[in-house]
């Protein structure tokens, strides 16, 4: 299960990125917003990040304007590793290495077809499972 939030500033590309877990028949759950109205990146990255942390959802994707806000948020939780992404290679290396758990696209820089295809690397890149990495991994969650 895969949790989603974003703001009105990430809404557009939201709808792009459901529309592709539809295709693969991805299940998730939408945490919202679910409109263009003005609102606050923070309480969509507190439900997406409480989702995680609990356990009800595997992995997360939050979207706002920059994807900066919202991943900031959500790194506030522990057990976050929230990887703000604009490219194949981080959305490949954040999964290999940090096992990063949600996923922060900013609407206003990546364009859908390429966060399509960064939602794509980042839930079919499975963690190296490598000891450096995961002795690294248990340094930040110190
Ligand atoms: C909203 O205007 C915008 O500030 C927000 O989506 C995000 O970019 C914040 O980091």
């Amino acid at each position: 299960m895969i949790a989603l939030g974003c703001d009105h500033g990430g809404f557009s590309l939201m709808k792009e990125v459901i529309a592709y877990l539809d295709s693969k028949g991805y299940e998730y759950k939408n945490f919202g917003t679910y409109s263009e109205e003005s609102c606050d990146y923070p309480d969509f990255a507190k439900k997406v990040a409480n989702a995680v942390v609990s356990g009800e959802c595997e992995k997360g994707i939050l979207i706002c304007g920059t994807g900066i806000g919202i991943s900031i948020t959500a790194n506030k939780f522990k057990g976050i590793r929230c990887a703000l992404c604009g490219d194949c290679f981080s959305a490949q290396a954040t999964r290999e290495h940090n096992d990063a758990n949600i996923l922060a696209l900013g609407e206003r820089v990546t364009g859908p077809g390429l966060a399509v295809k960064i939602v794509d690397t980042f839930l079919n890149t499975p963690f190296s499972n490598d000891e450096r990495h995961i002795r690294r991994i248990e340094k930040i969650e110190d």
